[in-house]
């Protein structure tokens, strides 16, 4: 569960389960985010600041509500990109695995996070080596570039994305836009970051959707 951390003007929820140490938080609101017991201490910033922050940290550990209830808008386009050697970040109007709406998250694509379906680092012990990079695939622009995207885990295999967004490589090339998508999240595909079923011969085994 996430813990509250209230301030005068706004108060930040940080869900450590979620937390992949990119440390934007600490350093760049050090008095905010603090390595001390209460480490969040909203009120050593402008809510501004602490807003600024929060929409930069990708797992999405870091959320916040305003005083007036105002909470984080999602992007006016859904995104998935791939991470260089790394996960896969997502940046929209989110719906994971039938859980409440997100509008940050990273999810493993290495195969070997203990959190499923988020990132837990596993990918720098494991060496895991993907590129972020790909040529792009012929794609019809969006109708819409909104709006609920939902990612289930499937049982053994790839995350079914569906609702609309582009994916993007690490440095923010377009990759592909879809309304539907499977994405590999065993490591093995040879067409990453798409799934090809290759989960299946590697004996991928995960939790998830039948
Ligand atoms: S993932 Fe978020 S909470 Fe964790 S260190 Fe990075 S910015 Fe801070
Ligand atoms: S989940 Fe990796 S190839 Fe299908």
């Amino acid at each position: 569960m996430p813990h509250d951390y209230k301030g005068e003007q706004i108060t930040v929820h940080f869900d450590g389960r979620k937390c992949i140490h990119s440390r934007l938080c600490v350093l760049g609101l050090p008095h905010v985010f603090t390595s001390e017991k209460i480490w969040i201490k909203p009120d050593e910033a402008s809510a501004e600041a602490v807003v600024e922050i929060a929409h930069k940290c990708p797992s999405g550990a870091i959320t916040y509500t305003m005083a007036s209830g105002e909470a984080e808008a999602p992007p006016v386009v859904n995104t998935i990109r791939v991470r260089e050697n790394g996960p896969l970040e997502l940046h929209g109007d989110l719906r994971i695995d039938g859980g409440d709406p997100v509008t940050r998250a990273v999810l493993c694509r290495c195969g070997l996070s203990k959190r499923k379906p988020f990132c837990d680092n596993a990918h720098i012990k494991g060496e895991f080596v993907a590129s972020g990079e790909r040529e792009p695939k012929e794609s019809e622009p969006l109708e819409t570039r909104n709006g609920p995207l939902e990612i289930t885990s499937r049982k053994n295999r790839s995350y079914k994305v569906e609702g609309n967004v582009e994916i993007i490589a690490g440095s923010g090339r377009q990759i592909d836009r879809r309304t539907m998508v499977g994405l590999c999240r065993c490591g093995k595909s040879k067409n990453k970051p798409f799934c090809d079923g290759s989960h299946k011969a590697a004996g991928f085994e995960a939790d998830g959707a039948e």
